[in-house]
């Protein structure tokens, strides 16, 4: 049997992960899923209830909501990776507490290092908090994009606050709305990147 790719590998770490205590407290860890080559990477606040008993991100009401803004621009979600700032449910879906968020993000850091998104979108202001300084307010920079080094992050309403609220709703599909655009110049960039320079070309002739 062929060793399981890193993603896998980190997928399995998480699942026996016991670094803060709800891991006591979990039916199942939800490390994320997706493709290993997705171009965009979602990132929500933490599991809730039917995430926990299945072990799968984002497969209750806000999931479902989550699955029709993708339709909306002709996405799946076996087009994507969709995980969680923290991988265990908080007791009855509390805020996660900060001893928690630096417990698990380093799954997240090496999440995105493996998957290297052009795009991440972030939901709701724990994912939000991550990128973004503790100035900014979710209602301030929602649909604004944020340049990094090697990654662009968009900031987004948590779907589950898109439900309450009709005008969220609006400004959610607004901003998904938007994606498809951001993504051509990312494409492109990556493209050139990708491509072998002068130099390379130095070198491959060499051999
Ligand atoms: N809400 C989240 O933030 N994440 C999930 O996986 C489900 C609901």
């Amino acid at each position: 049997m062929s060793a399981p790719s890193p993603l896998t590998a980190l997928s399995q770490t998480i699942h026996h992960c016991q670094l803060c205590p709800l891991s006591r407290l979990r039916t199942h860890a939800v490390p994320g899923e997706g493709v290993t080559d997705a171009e965009i990477v979602f990132i929500g606040e933490a599991p809730g209830y039917h995430e926990d008993r299945q072990g799968r991100p984002f497969v209750g009401q806000s999931g479902k909501l989550l699955d029709k803004l993708l339709a909306q621009i002709n996405l799946t979600r076996a087009q994507v990776y969709i995980t969680n700032i923290i991988k265990c449910r908080p007791p009855n879906n509390r805020d996660p507490l900060p001893a928690e968020i630096t417990a698990c993000t380093p799954f997240l850091h090496q999440q995105i290092s493996l998957l290297s998104p052009l795009l991440i979108v972030t939901l709701g202001r724990y994912s939000m908090g991550h990128f973004f300084p503790p100035t900014a307010t979710i209602t301030h920079v929602h649909g604004q994009p944020l340049m990094l080094d090697d990654v662009v992050v968009l900031p987004m309403f948590h779907p589950a606050a898109a439900l309450r609220n009709p005008q969220w709703m609006q400004a959610m599909q607004a901003d998904f709305d938007k994606i498809p655009d951001i993504l051509v110049p990312l494409r492109q960039q990556r493209q050139a990147q990708n491509q072998p320079g002068p130099d390379d070309m130095h070198q491959l002739s060499l051999f």
